[in-house]
């Protein structure tokens, strides 16, 4: 199909070429998304700029969250491009439920405030953020504890739940899903469902892989959407430790991207999407967001590559979540459940 010129810039992707994931109710949904999370240092407009900008090179698909604090911005981004011409249903975009609007009655004014501040009047996907209730303040340190904050209680996790399924029956969000999770818990929640997730979003890149978990999901028809694809290099130092290894120093990514010409970032999103989750990089530069979309259409990684990609995991979980740990946790291992079962 030719490019529709109106509505994707001349050097763009034509959005029907860009890989697609089936999901089991049989919706498509567009195999990379843009991030929207700020990192604390980039601001709401040039995020929103962004989010325009990334739909007329072809991206279709967004990844929002109501604690980026910025949907207010994107929405009217959003209002924009469907003014130019651009369907609501060609447009995935996803939201996510934050931690302290887990309470009875409150999913459904926590979803309403997010359409509302997209200017929607559904959501594609509609993930609980974390499986925990635990509220912190944005940008806050990580050795601060919340002193109400719990270990994961999967029959609060399951009412949760069932306002999200009440959102599906109302039609205001059309999947759910999941984002955090472990596989011990996510084994109780596809038990106890009425509608299952159709998507979980995790943290996947090049040294953090999650084979065991990727391949759970995938059994369980349970689409991965990646977060941090590229190892999110500029996260906040909040965020960093000593330990951390940067993927896109990796001499096996470096190698490749020298025999491609690409930046290292471009071989993890093209990881990603070849391997078959759903990367959501982040840049607000029209270069970079481009190259990422351009790259999931063209020069595919060798088989040979893809096997030295992931011999490079380096088990390096980056963001640690430690600010959702409750009292008397040991350390941010424990929201992990790294022994197969779920730490209380
Ligand atoms: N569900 C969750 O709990 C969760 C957690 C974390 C993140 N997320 C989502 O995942 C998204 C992505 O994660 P992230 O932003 O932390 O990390 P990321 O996408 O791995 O890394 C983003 C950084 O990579 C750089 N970059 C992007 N494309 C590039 C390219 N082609 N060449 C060179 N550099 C490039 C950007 O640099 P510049 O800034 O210089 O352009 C940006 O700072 C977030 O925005 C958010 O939507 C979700």
């Amino acid at each position: 199909m030719s490019i529709d010129e109106s509505q994707v810039a001349k050097d763009g992707v034509d959005p029907d070429e860009v890989p697609k994931r089936k999901l089991y109710t049989g919706a498509e949904i567009p195999a990379i998304g843009l991030g929207t999370f700020g990192s604390d240092r980039v601001s709401g407009e040039d995020i929103a700029k962004a989010v325009k900008g990334a739909i007329f090179v072809g991206y279709r698909h967004i990844d929002c969250a109501s604690v980026y604090l910025n949907e207010h911005l994107v929405g009217e981004s959003l209002k924009d491009v469907m003014k130019s011409g651009i369907k609501r249903e060609e447009l995935w975009i996803t939201s996510k439920l934050w931690n302290d609007m887990h309470g009875e009655g409150d999913v459904l004014k926590a979803c309403e405030k997010s359409l509302k501040d997209l200017k929607l009047d559904y959501l594609d996907l509609y993930l609980i953020h974390w499986p925990f209730p635990n509220y912190h303040e944005p940008g806050c340190d990580v050795t601060s504890r919340a002193p109400n904050a719990k270990p994961y209680i999967h029959k609060n996790y399951m009412k949760t739940w069932r306002q999200m399924e009440k959102l599906v029956e109302k039609g205001l969000v059309r999947h759910i899903g999941t984002s955090n999770m472990t596989i011990p818990k996510l084994k109780l929640v596809l038990r106890d469902a009425k509608i299952k997730p159709v998507c979980n979003e995790m943290e996947l890149h090049p040294h953090f892989q999650q084979q065991e978990f990727f391949d759970f999901c995938i059994e369980n028809n349970v689409q991965p959407i990646g977060f941090c694809p590229i190892g999110s290099p500029k996260r906040p130092d909040r965020d960093k430790t000593e330990e951390d290894t940067v993927d896109i120093e990796d001499p096996v990514i470096v190698k490749i991207a020298k025999r491609l010409n690409v930046h290292p970032a471009v071989v993890c999103v093209k990881w990603a999407v070849q391997r078959g989750h759903i990367p959501i990089p982040f840049s607000i530069h029209r270069n970079k967001y481009l190259s990422n979309l351009e790259c999931t259409i063209k020069d595919p990684l060798t088989k040979e590559e893809m096997r030295e990609i992931a011999g490079i995991d380096k088990n390096c979980r980056l963001i640690k979540g430690q600010v959702f740990l409750w009292e008397g946790a040991k350390s941010w291992e424990d929201l992990w459940d790294l022994d197969g079962e779920i730490t209380h």
